[in-house]
């Protein structure tokens, strides 16, 4: 539904985005994370037929976003970073207007009005000024903006920011509720959201690609295997080499609290090696109290995929 090939803008001489590829399959719920800066809001908006790139091929529902540029619009629901909302008419007139804009007219628009008011929570202020709205009700009209034309896909840069918890449950439910029928890209800086919302991740970073994978793969690529943690009871030097020997240990880190000895153990990618531990902790004496896998979190992941070694050291 949405195909993006060796995207590059620059501003001035320096590259905003550079070589941005990636797809995004008829229905599915794709994150665009990375830190500020990365270049999410330059990809939305080419995207979104706002901005040409410099270089590249953009797809959406088959249309070229810069050759054909109307056809390409006409099937993209955008709700920008700041949604550019006039405060001195009713929800209801702005609808009513940007579905004119977008060549939605007669019955068909009084049906689609109806139905993202519905769809975005927002009747109950239909007649209220947009001016007097709160931030997270002004958010739901952009959203409602968004789908006003019935897009088959939908690009929302942010759509959380700046809400209350309970609202961003709501517009992350409204998201996921649209997913199947759309496609949807989403960008974010918040690592549980990606988790709780998308199917696959697009990781940038300094205007690349830096990974492209499911929230759940992404954590098992880049932890190998997992890592196990063992509470062990035992002379530590010896616990120490007793685990190192096992066959596809590639690392023990030994972490000490209240008297009580953890041992981290990074293993082979690919090789669940949890009885071999435990059975080389018990032949050679030692009490095992506890075994564990620990995954690496999403915001561990982003941080190892999105900071350079130089900035740590
Ligand atoms: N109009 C502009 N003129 C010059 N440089 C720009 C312009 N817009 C963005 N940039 C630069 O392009 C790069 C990518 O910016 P972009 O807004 O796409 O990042 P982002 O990932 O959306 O960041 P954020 O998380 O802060 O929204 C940044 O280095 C930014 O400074
Ligand atoms: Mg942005």
């Amino acid at each position: 539904m949405i195909n993006v090939q060796k995207l590059t803008k620059y501003y001035g001489e320096r590259a905003a985005i550079s070589d941005i590829s990636f797809d995004v399959h008829t229905g599915e719920i794709l994150g665009f994370l990375g830190p500020n800066g990365a270049g999410k809001t330059t990809t939305m908006r080419i995207l979104a037929g706002f901005m040409p790139a410099d270089k590249g091929t953009a797809k959406v529902a088959g249309f070229d976003v810069m050759t054909q540029s109307l056809e390409a619009r006409r099937n993209v629901g955008y709700l920008p970073e700041m949604v550019p909302l006039y405060p001195d008419i009713t929800v209801a007139d702005y609808l009513d207007f940007m579905a004119r804009l977008r060549g939605v007219s007669g019955k068909r628009k009084a049906a689609r009005t109806a139905e993202v008011m519905e769809v975005c929570h927002i009747r109950d202020v239909a007649d209220k000024h947009i001016g007097k709205l709160s931030k997270g009700y002004k958010q739901r009209v952009g959203l409602a903006q968004a789908l006003i034309h019935d897009p088959k896909v939908l690009i929302l840069d942010e759509p959380t920011t700046g809400l209350d918890p309970k609202q961003i449950n709501e517009t992350r439910q409204t998201i996921k509720r649209l997913g199947g029928d759309h496609t949807v890209i989403l960008s974010t800086h918040i690592l549980p959201e990606v988790s709780m919302t998308c199917n696959r991740v697009v990781i940038i970073s300094e205007g690349k690609v830096a990974a492209v994978d499911t929230p759940e793969n992404l954590t098992r690529r880049l932890t190998g295997s997992e890592r196990i943690e063992m509470e062990i009871r035992g002379q530590k030097g010896s616990v120490t080499n007793c685990l190192r020997a096992v066959d596809g240990v590639v690392g023990v880190e030994i972490n000490e609290q209240n008297g009580r000895q953890r041992y981290l153990v990074e293993c082979k990618s690919g090789v669940d090696i949890r009885a071999q531990l435990a059975a080389a902790v018990v032949r050679g004496n030692f009490e095992l109290l506890q075994l564990n896998t620990v995954g690496m979190s999403l915001e561990e992941i982003f941080l190892k995929l999105t900071t350079k070694e130089d900035v740590a050291a």
